[in-house]
């Protein structure tokens, strides 16, 4: 199937992506995380990108387009794919559209969800990732076997500089301003089903493969 996972800041889209993509053997393609690599490897993208990103803004819809584009065309999209964080603005929607239908392709469903915003600030003011393996662990929630430790691979797990307090509000301005609006554009287009962001992880698999029938 090709999906795109749609809503707030910490509905655990990139959490639930990683498990099912990991399961059923589709690309996991996070916008978040390809722009996160850019900007650690310095390429001409991540400088662009950066101070975007750090405050809690947005990247500007043609960067993230061309990233995105590229990533598409690897061999592992083939079998099917769920963008994570993307797209974030019905801009970004419109030029999907077009790189999919020039690559004779169309997405399936986007799965929007729906989550309550104490659950958001909670869980993003508890992440903590590996910047090596890219996995999230959450303080509480999600913890490593050994604190500050990640389970994979041994380094040490860093907060990210986006989830200050201040930056997270920030995002969900930016959230319901530029990205909320694709809710209604994807649900005329008939591809938007939903779900719960706020159920905890096992629970949120389980109503995301009843959502999408699997
Ligand atoms: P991005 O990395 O995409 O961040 P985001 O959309 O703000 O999403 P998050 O990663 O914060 O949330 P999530 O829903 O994936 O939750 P997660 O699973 O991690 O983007 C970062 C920045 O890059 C943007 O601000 C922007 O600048 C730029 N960018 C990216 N895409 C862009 C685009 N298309 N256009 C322009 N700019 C773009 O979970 C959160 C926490 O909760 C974790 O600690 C996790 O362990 C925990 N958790 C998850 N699920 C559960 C659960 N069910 N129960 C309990 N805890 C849970």
């Amino acid at each position: 199937m090709r999906l795109v996972f749609l809503g707030p800041p910490g509905a655990g889209k990139g959490t639930q992506a990683q498990k099912l993509c990991a399961d059923v053997g589709w690309a996991h393609v996070s916008t978040g995380d390809l722009l996160r690599e850019a900007v650690a490897a310095e390429t001409e993208l991540g400088l662009k990108a950066k101070a975007y990103m750090t405050g809690g803004g947005l990247v500007p819809d043609d960067l993230v387009v061309s990233l995105v584009a590229e990533r598409l065309k690897k061999d592992d999209c083939a079998g099917g794919f769920v963008l994570d964080g993307f797209p974030r603005t019905v801009v970004q929607a419109e030029m999907l559209e077009k790189t999919l239908e020039d690559m004779g392709i169309a997405l399936d469903v986007v799965l929007y969800f729906a989550t309550d915003r104490d659950v958001v600030m909670e869980r993003l003011t508890g992440r903590r990732v590996c910047k090596t393996c890219n996995i999230n662990y959450h303080v509480k929630n999600i913890p490593p076997k050994v604190e500050g430790i990640c389970d994979r691979c041994g380094q040490a797990l860093i907060q990210r500089d986006d989830d200050k307090p201040e930056t997270i509000d920030h995002r969900l301005v930016v959230y319901e301003g530029e990205t909320a609006p694709l809710i209604r554009f994807y649900r005329e287009r008939g591809l938007l089903k939903e779900t719960s962001g706020n159920l905890n992880v096992e629970e949120g698999q389980a109503a995301i493969r009843t959502a999408l029938g699997l």
